[in-house]
């Protein structure tokens, strides 16, 4: 078929058509503090971005476990909403949905979301806010991607996360039949706001776990960045405000870089390069019965990662160390003992998870390693005697300083 030709006839008379039109995407991801400060304007501006002089009428979802930890916020959302009047209006009151994973377990909760936006009367030209963590931010977004084939959208990412990774991206899923992210689309959202005062309220462990996100796209892009983490990686740990801020920042451009830039916004090919230490990290994630959460997880697959490309050759010897370092520095381990896990056949059941990864693309096996800090290759072998001996130098670390 000669798909160059508007249209082409072949040798059986069929007649081929190529429909062919493109549309080009953009959305503001803003960084921004106190947004829902009376007087600030960030959020109004965005929802008037289209249609400057109506009244913009809001859907606004609430993640449970921050509303937990800062009860007093759904009022600062309503007072900001009563302040902005006319311009804004809320559809119902702000309303409360669960937070974390659990949120994309139960498709009640998807439905939950369907049904407000069927009730409330949101249309194409109305805004269904998601504030929350990656997890509300995935649920939501999901049900205003498929609400008369997508409502408008802004997320507003509450963790470090969701902020310098998850939330600024293109995508959105619930888990379905045992499967993470089974269910989902590929959805540019409106806008995406993120507001550095929601940091403030998350538990340690989810604040510092955020940041293994920003060491692995350092690691694979941007080695000036790896080399400011080394330097304020103190700052980072005592969460200085304008050390995060930065972290979050470069973090989230990185990987707007990668969705804007990188050929494949929506991962149609084999490859997701951003995904460095990350065949590790899904599977750790369930072999450890979710004990350890996703930053973790991914904290441990770039020191194993990191570890196997001087194993392979493919980095120079001593760089393992200084990621290690960073990592251990932060506070994360670089060690679990379900790693070693037995399957079925008495190995580690980790290295399941490499075809688990290559799978969940479909294609060839392609895994993201280092040629240097801050330059990402990819490969499409992985040598299991090299994991095997990766994972032994990662059970040595803990407690080694
Ligand atoms: N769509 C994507 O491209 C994409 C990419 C990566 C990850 N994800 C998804 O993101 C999810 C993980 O997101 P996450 O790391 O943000 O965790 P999360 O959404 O599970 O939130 C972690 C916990 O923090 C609470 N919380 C949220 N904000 C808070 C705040 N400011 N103060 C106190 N508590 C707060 C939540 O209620 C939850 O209990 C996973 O489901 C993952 O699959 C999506
Ligand atoms: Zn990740």
């Amino acid at each position: 078929m000669n798909k160059p030709d508007a249209i082409a006839a072949d040798a059986t008379e069929n007649v081929v058509h190529w429909q062919r039109f493109s549309v080009p995407y953009e959305y503001p991801v803003i960084f921004s503090r106190d947004i829902f400060s009376p007087f600030s304007s960030v959020l109004s501006d965005v929802l008037a971005r289209a249609e400057p002089a109506k009244t913009h009428r809001c859907l606004v979802f609430i993640d449970g476990g921050l509303l937990t930890a800062a009860p007093s916020f759904a009022d600062r959302v309503r007072q900001w909403f009563n302040a902005n009047a006319p311009h804004v209006e809320l559809a119902v009151e702000p309303i409360t949905i669960l937070g974390g994973e659990a949120i994309k377990q139960d498709p009640a909760h998807f439905e939950e979301v369907q049904s407000a936006i069927h009730r409330h009367g949101i249309d194409r030209h109305s805004y269904v806010i998601a504030i929350g963590g990656g997890a509300v931010l995935d649920a939501v977004g999901l049900g205003a991607a498929v609400a008369h084939r997508g409502v408008r959208h802004v997320r507003v990412p509450t963790t470090v996360l969701s902020q310098n990774d998850s939330g600024v991206g293109v995508k959105n899923a619930v888990n379905l039949k045992g499967i993470k992210n089974f269910t989902g689309t590929f959805a540019p959202p409106w806008a995406v706001i993120n507001d550095s005062d929601f940091l403030s309220s998350l538990p340690r462990r989810e604040r510092i776990s955020g940041i293994a996100e920003a060491v692995k796209v350092a690691l694979i892009r941007d080695r000036k960045f790896f080399e400011w983490l080394e330097e304020n990686v103190g700052r980072l740990a005592e969460f200085e405000r304008e050390a995060e801020e930065h972290m979050v920042r470069r973090c989230a451009q990185l990987h707007m870089d990668q969705i804007a830039n990188g050929g494949d916004p929506f991962e149609r090919g084999s490859a997701r390069p951003l995904d460095f230490g990350h065949w590790v990290a899904h599977k750790l994630e369930i072999l450890s019965e979710h004990e350890v959460n996703h930053g973790e997880a991914v904290a441990i697959g770039i020191a194993l990662d990191v570890r196997y490309s001087v194993l392979a050759g493919f980095l120079r010897a001593g760089a393992e160390k200084r990621v290690a370092a960073v990592l251990k520095q932060l506070g994360l381990r670089l060690f679990h003992p379900a790693l070693l896990k037995p399957g079925p056949d008495g190995r580690p059941a980790l290295l399941a998870g490499l075809d688990e990864f290559r799978q969940h693309l479909g294609g060839e096996l392609t895994v993201t390693l280092l040629e240097d800090l801050g330059r990402g290759i990819e490969v499409h072998e992985i040598k299991e005697d090299l994991v095997l001996d990766a994972l032994r130098w990662l059970e040595g670390q803990e407690g080694a300083q």
